[in-house]
Parts: structure tokens; sequence; C-alpha cells
């Protein structure tokens, strides 16, 4: 793999040079306030911004936010975020109103050397997300003409096949960022040749969404613990009934036969909490998986599970989690998630959290970053690279 890095860039000299840079700003914001909730993707490309300003660059920023239709979309707006990363740069950020347009243009042409822009979202624009070469391509030129040199943050996007990330480095010398490095250099580690036990923690609430790394992971690890609303799913498969709990039937044969495939590899929830409805304030009660009431709904894993999951993760040496074991954002069942992160922390093993969700829970829940080995910024994409896929972003990079 020959991938030119941020290094090589500086070393040319970036000075009074155009360079535009491909992060991954899409945080979660509040449905009410619209604040930003969690700003952890913003700090961590931090490093690369911050060693370009250094240098004497223009930096312009582009990214994505949320899933907005090809057209402006005030509530997806990265205006927000613009604030936010001035105030961790130390200095402001120029916002440009647009993406490609007359706005952008003047922003980027008018900063100084030194001087970042952040340009509105790349969502805003058909051509970003487009599946014709030609659209992409027409709109991968329009950005490409605001930079010198391309740098790729943005881990979080490198399995999209979009403009800024897969087209503009065909236009322009291109690097990968500080961010990019390091999660590759970290997720490779994974897949190489870890250092045993190895043992996954999967959550969140589709099976189908996981089931391609479920797939490609159990002949790799040791243990598989599978929580959060998709083991309701592999519990139906085992032939209990799980009320009214989240179910994929149509994934229910796909998960008993990889129940029988996995070695006894995979390790399901002996207890969860069950509510009477999606709610913060709904009355709850903790059970055993062969006894969930018709008309409830599990929104944790309970202690029990905790515990079974705990003592493998003590034994592991090398751990990767993605996705919540419950609905951590209501502290009734949050329980569950926070359980299994402490005994992650507690482990004497490399560890490796992937997914905006997890990171975020991690965040949420007032645990100490820097107890985990390693917290990823990408969801899909760490889950695609452990696939061990071809990812469109890092391909480009490589010549
Ligand atoms: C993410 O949040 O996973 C990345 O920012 C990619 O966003 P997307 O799934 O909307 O492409
Ligand atoms: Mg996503």
């Amino acid at each position: 793999m020959s991938i030119r890095t941020l290094d090589d860039l500086l070393a040319e000299g970036v000075s009074s040079r155009r360079v535009l840079v491909r992060a991954d700003l899409n945080v979660p914001l509040d449905k009410q306030t619209g604040a930003i909730t969690d700003d952890g993707r913003i700090r961590a490309v931090l490093p690369t911004l911050g060693a370009l300003v250094e240098a004497g660059a223009k930096v312009v920023v582009c990214s994505h936010l949320g899933r907005p239709k090809g057209a402006p979309d005030p509530q997806f707006s990265l205006g927000p975020v613009a604030g936010r990363l001035g105030e961790l740069l130390g200095a402001p950020v120029h916002f440009a109103t647009d993406t490609v347009g007359d706005s952008a243009r003047s922003t980027v042409a008018d900063l100084a050397d030194g001087q970042v822009a952040l340009l509105e979202n790349l969502r805003f624009n058909a051509g970003e997300t487009s599946k014709d070469e030609a659209e992409r391509g027409a709109f991968a030129d329009q950005l490409a003409a605001f930079g010198d040199a391309y740098v790729d943050d943005a881990f979080g996007a490198v399995h999209r096949k979009h403009a800024s990330v897969f087209d503009v480095p065909a236009r322009l010398p291109h690097v990968a960022g500080r961010l990019v490095l390091r999660e590759v250099e970290v997720l490779s580690k994974l897949t190489g040749d870890p250092e045993r036990p190895y043992v996954v923690v999967l959550g969140g609430s589709k099976v189908s969404d996981k089931l391609a790394v479920i797939e490609a992971l159990l002949p790799t690890v040791d243990r598989l613990l599978i929580g959060g609303g998709m083991c309701f799913t592999f519990l139906k498969a085992q032939g209990l009934e799980v009320g009214t709990s989240l179910l994929e039937k149509d994934m229910v044969d796909t998960c008993r036969n990889l129940l029988e495939r996995s070695g006894g590899k995979i390790m399901l929830p002996v207890d969860v909490v069950v509510a009477d409805a999606f709610a913060p304030d709904a009355a709850h009660d903790t059970v055993r998986v062969d006894g969930i009431p018709s008309h409830r709904l599990g929104l944790d894993v309970g202690p029990e599970t905790v515990a079974g999951f705990s003592a493998a993760l003590s034994q592991a040496k090398t751990i990767f989690w993605n996705g919540p074991m419950g609905v951590f954002e209501m502290p009734a069942f949050a329980a569950g998630t926070r359980g299994i992160a402490e005994a992650i922390t507690k482990a004497d093993a490399f560890s490796v959290v992937g997914g905006g969700d997890s990171a975020a829970a991690v965040r949420a829940l007032g645990l100490d970053e820097s107890s985990f080995g390693h917290i990823s910024t990408g969801g899909g994409a760490s889950l695609e690279y452990l696939e061990g896929k071809t990812l469109p972003g890092i391909a480009a990079l490589e010549n």
C-alpha cells in the first residue's frame, strides 16, 4: 500500500497553498435545539488542521452532515459546526453558505495564509452522492478548483463512493490526514494477527446492518458477544418469545444458521430489561430471556448478562466493540452499555471502540476515553474495514 501522508505534503511545503481537507464533521445534533451533542468528530480532525494552519496553508474544509437529499436544507447546515471548530482551533473559521457557489468562491479567494474556511454541507449538492460518474465528476471538478492539494481526513466516510471522497483525489495531489492514518493503523491490527483471545461485542438495533461483519468475524474471533436490539432476533432464532421487542422476522433463519455455524463462539444475553413502552419513564423489570412477557419489549441487557459478558471480556487480549447494549440515552436502560464499557476498560487488552453511536455512548456516559485503546470515528467505515472490503476513499489515496 503506497499512500502519501500529511507529513509528505508538509515536507513539500504548503505555505500560501490552498489545501482542500475532506473531514467527517457529521456530528449528532439535538433534535429540539440543533445544538451539537457530541463534538468528538470535530476534535478528531484538529491534529491535521492544526498542522496545516501552523505551516501557513490556506485550509479549505469540506464535510457532509446528516443525509439531506441533494439540495439545501437548513436543519443540516454546517454553520454551527463552523462555530465550534473555530472555538476549538482558537481562531475564527470562515463559513461559506454554499458549497461550490459564489459564497464558497469568495470565501476561498479571501483566505489569508494560516486561515481556515468551511464550506456548506457537501450533500446539499446532488453530485456529491450521485451514482452517475459524470454527475459526480462535474461536482468533483468544482470542488477540486478550491485546492492545490487534497487531504482526506474523513475516516467515517471512506466507505462512501462520493465525489469528495473518491473523485476529488483523482483530480489533485492527494494524501491521507493524521486521523485516517491512525484509524487504518489501529484497525489493521484487528484484521492482521490480533493477540488472543480476541473478543468482539456487537450491539445496535439491526442484525441486517451487522450481518456482513458477523460473517467476516466469525472465523477470526474467539468470542462474539451480542446485545442491543439485534439480540432479540437471535433469541427468537433459539425458539424464545421476545414480546414486542425489536424483531427482524426475515432474519430469524439467518440468525439460526449463524448460531449453528458459530461453534459456540456466539454468546447471547441470559436476562434482559423489559418495559411497557419505548419511553424513559416506562415501567420496567429484569427477566430471564425465556420469560419475556408478550406485551413488553426489551430495552437493555440485564445484570447477569453484563456479568457473563464481563467475564469473557476480562480474559481478552484484544477487544472490538460496536453498538450499544441498550437504549443508553434513557438512564433506565443505560446500565448494560455502561457495564460492558466498564468491563472493556478494566480488561488488560488492546480495545477498539468502533462506531459513531458507541463512541458517543462512551462520552455521554462520562467514561474516561483514555482508558480505551482507540475510539474510532467511523461507524459503517470501521465495520466495512473489518469486513475486508475495499474502501473507495482509501483506494483513491493509493497509487
Ligand atoms: C457516519 O456517520 O457513519 C458517517 O458520517 C457517514 O455518514 P453516512 O452513513 O450518512 O454516509
Ligand atoms: Mg452512518
